[in-house]
């Protein structure tokens, strides 16, 4: 972890699982966290958590919906106005929608799209200018094992993410020579308030979910290590947990008419 020292780390969604745990993971290392999310409240409980544990580190918390266009560009002025250059960005909020699309709600799709597409497009966008200044930089993109394949039940979910690690995977080409790694996390099933979010009103299945493939889940300490790991040897996506990194491996290797089929008669199962 000694890569991450003097780092100033900008996360979002750190309020709440993987986000929360990448602050906890990164406070005895880096030099600054910068925590952004809605709730305010629970950032303010997690500064001083992590002061209180590590004197040496500088927390700043910052409210924002990042999913509002002008609420991203507020942040990015209130960066520049603190004189904060971030060198690691990890982009993580992001939220799911679980039941068939023709149900879906269009605020909640359109918010999704707005969240795990366009702000984290725009703050990498917004951020890389002044990431290129120092040298060394960073960014981690939390994706998902969804990108890989089509996933009914949470299409549109699914495409986001496979827009995420797409888009990771060509900055991290053109990077790389200006000494900016660029990664994609894409953990399967990992505890926390994803599978709450996702739910829609009624559906009781959405936590019980994720249960049902005991061998592919993950902890949320074990899935940031990963992609903590990844980011310092420079990899360009990483599948947190063994078992999942083989089966996708696998996976990917079947002949995608097959994969269309299997997805087709377990779709109700996923
Ligand atoms: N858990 C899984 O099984 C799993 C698997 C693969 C990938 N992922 C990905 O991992 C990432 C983190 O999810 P998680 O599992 O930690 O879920 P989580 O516990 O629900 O946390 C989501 C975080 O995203 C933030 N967020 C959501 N919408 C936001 C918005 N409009 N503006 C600012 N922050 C927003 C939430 O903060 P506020 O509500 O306070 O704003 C919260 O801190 C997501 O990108 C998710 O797609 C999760």
């Amino acid at each position: 972890m000694k890569f991450y020292e003097g780092c100033t780390t900008l996360i979002t969604g750190a309020s709440a699982g993987l986000g929360a745990e990448f602050a906890r993971q990164l406070a005895p290392h880096v030099q600054a966290l910068v925590l952004v999310a809605r709730r305010v409240d629970r950032l303010e409980v997690l500064r001083d958590e992590l002061q209180g544990l590590h004197p040496q580190l500088t927390v700043y918390i910052y409210g924002a919906d990042v999913g509002n266009e002008d609420q991203r560009l507020g942040l990015a002025s209130w960066l520049d106005a603190g004189n904060l250059k971030v060198d690691f960005l990890i982009n993580n909020a992001g939220f799911g929608d679980r039941g068939a699309f023709e149900d879906s709600d269009w605020e909640k799709v359109r918010g999704m799209i707005d969240v795990n597409i366009t702000a984290l497009t725009h703050l990498i966008h917004v951020l890389l200018p002044s990431m290129t200044e120092g040298g060394r930089a960073a960014i981690l993109n939390v994706s998902s094992v969804a990108s890989f394949f089509p996933l009914p039940n949470m299409a549109v979910y699914g495409a986001t993410k496979a827009y995420v690690t797409s888009l990771s995977e060509a900055l991290a080409m053109e990077l790389r020579p200006r000494g900016i790694t660029v990664t994609a996390l894409c953990p399967g099933p990992v505890p926390t308030e994803f599978f709450t979010v996702a739910a829609r009103a009624g559906d009781e299945d959405s936590v019980a979910h994720y249960q049902s493939m005991p061998a592919f889940v993950v902890t949320a300490q074990q899935a940031v290590r990963a992609g903590l790991e990844a980011v310092i040897h420079d990899r360009a996506r990483v599948i947190p947990g063994p078992l999942l990194a083989i089966a996708v491996g696998v996976a990917l290797l079947v002949p995608f008419c097959l994969t269309r089929e299997i997805l087709r008669t377990f779709r109700s199962k996923l």
